[in-house]
């Protein structure tokens, strides 16, 4: 789950009305089924989920470091003990098994793999993961794994980080001991889970761990290093893994859908086009298509900077060697998607160093949209279905997960009728892209399995499907009526003409 800043929607008071009003409609949901080998799984990500902070060897990560006695946190917790996962996970899987679910997408915590982030694994750490994967065969759920869900070793951050390229080998040598130890039973691998936010707010922000603030500088060297990491990973499996374990290795990319103010309107259509290149197209055109960054990100960025006087581009480049290597390197795109942004043309001054004003665009929410317990979150079922086309039109027939989605309030209530309100139209939006416009989507994983650690927000905000009880040291969990809503959806693999929340009627 990610978060984008506040002062990305500052300008929801100038909305669009009749524009907006038109975005709110809903078509009648599809009923049909999904392909018959359709995955529906949940999510979660270790530092959101585990505790265990510091038991049996694990290292600290940069999130342990970031949460200590600092008011980074809005409630000023921490994920010490969070969902205790690192002690429950017999009855996650549970949870799992007993929405009927096929599939789990988990991350591992680096740091209980190789607590100095290099150099001796620890058994204990890699045990626990081959617990939760043996629960989890055992109980007929595939585990989807993401290698780095943000908590990086905190001894490789003292070493510079994302910001040092030597971390493309540090995560080559981290990969390849996971694909040792869980290759056997593991065959759908993520590399890196949302590269944009651990660039733009781990280093850019710097509301994420590590904290840097370079938005307009660091968050160019950051990602170059992540792309980097993620082709070295993908070529280390199939090199020497694959041809025996017959997996799957992908990189999941967040992305919203940019609407274009006025959709007649060229210059509003070229601004939607150049904000998703600049969000997604940052990390997905170089390994899905040529090895390089988007064009209008090169001639963008090359040109200010000149202006601004840098003696070379902010946006670096990629040697022939490192293109070769990053081009074509994905099974699959993951995809974590949960909201829109209508988006028209601004030349981005160039008084001021910033990401946000390279692509030459603004972008802004409509107050008429079902607000969340975000502040980046707004309810735009329409924009998921646009999305997939989308991709499909940029980067081909590539198979696709939907590896994030899902709706947060503050109340944790179980009678949670506006997350299903929200899994509803967002799932029949995905139907329709498969059904109708032919996007080759494979499964959906739902954000999240349960209440837990929302980075930054702390405790505040809800985005799961179970309840947690905080406040109780055995950490309870409690479906809640989505979590029923989305194994009916699955147990149907689809929308049926049945009564009950999958029917038509509203
Ligand atoms: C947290 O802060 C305490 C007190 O400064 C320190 O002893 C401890 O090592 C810190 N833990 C981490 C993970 O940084
Ligand atoms: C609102 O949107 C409509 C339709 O896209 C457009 O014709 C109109 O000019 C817009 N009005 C304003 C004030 O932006």
């Amino acid at each position: 789950m990610f978060k984008r800043l506040a002062l990305l929607v500052t300008l929801v008071a100038c909305s669009n009305l009749s524009a907006g009003q038109g975005y709110i409609y809903e078509d009648d949901l599809l009923l049909d089924t999904f392909p018959t080998d359709f995955q529906w799984g949940v999510a979660t990500a270790s530092y959101q989920i585990e505790g265990g902070w510091n038991e049996d060897g694990k290292g600290p990560s940069i999130w342990d470091t970031f949460t200590n006695g600092t008011t980074n946190i809005d409630d000023q917790s921490t994920g010490e003990v969070a969902c205790d996962s690192y002690h429950k996970y017999k009855e996650d899987v549970q949870l799992i098994k007993n929405m009927g679910l096929t599939s789990y997408r988990f991350s591992i915590a680096w740091t209980r793999i190789l607590p100095q982030g290099t150099g001796t694994a620890n058994p204990e750490g890699i045990q626990y993961y081959k617990n939760l994967i043996t629960e989890l065969r055992a109980n007929g759920i595939e585990p989807f794994v993401t290698l780095y869900h943000w908590d990086l070793p905190q001894a490789l951050e003292d070493l510079g980080g994302w910001r040092n390229p030597d971390i493309a080998s540090w995560f080559e040598e981290y990969a390849r001991i996971c694909f040792t130890e869980f290759g056997d039973d593991v065959k759908n691998w993520i590399t890196l889970n949302e590269p944009w936010v651990v660039s733009v707010q781990g280093h850019g922000i710097g509301d994420h761990a590590p904290g840097l603030q370079g938005i307009g500088t660091t968050v160019y060297e950051v990602s170059h290093n992540l792309i980097r990491a993620h082709a070295k990973a993908y070529r280390a499996y199939h090199k020497d893994f694959a041809a025996e374990q017959g997996g799957f290795v992908g990189i999941t990319l967040n992305v919203d859908w940019a609407e274009p103010q006025d959709p007649n309107d060229p210059s509003h259509q070229e601004a939607s086009e150049n904000n998703l290149q600049f969000s997604i197209g940052w990390f997905a055109h170089a390994i899905f298509k040529d090895g390089k960054y988007p064009g209008v990100m090169r001639q963008k960025i090359d040109a200010k900077s000149q202006e601004q006087g840098f003696e070379k581009s902010r946006l670096p480049e990629f040697t022939a060697e490192e293109s070769a290597e990053i081009k074509g390197s994905f099974d699959f795109l993951g995809i974590n998607h949960y909201t829109t942004h209508i988006v028209y043309p601004e030349i981005g001054s160039i008084d001021e160093v910033s990401y946000f004003l390279d692509d030459d665009t603004t972008d802004y929410q409509d107050s008429n949209w079902y607000p969340s317990a975000s502040s980046w979150l707004y309810v735009t079922p329409f924009g998921i279905r646009k999305l997939m086309n989308w991709l499909k039109n940029e980067y081909g027939d590539v198979p696709i997960y939907i590896t994030e989605n899902g709706y947060s309030d503050h109340q944790g209530n179980l009678d949670d009728i506006h997350r299903i309100y929200y899994y509803k139209h967002y799932i029949n939006n995905l139907l329709k892209a498969v059904k109708q416009d032919n996007v080759n989507l494979k499964g959906y994983f739902a954000w999240s399995l349960m209440d837990n650690f929302e980075w930054a927000r702390g405790y505040t905000e809800k985005f799961g499907v179970h309840s947690v009880d905080f406040t109780d040291p055995a950490r309870p969990r409690t479906p809640k009526a989505s979590a029923k809503y989305l194994s009916q959806l699955a147990s149907r693999n689809g929308f049926t003409s049945s009564v009950g929340p999958c029917s038509n009627g509203r």
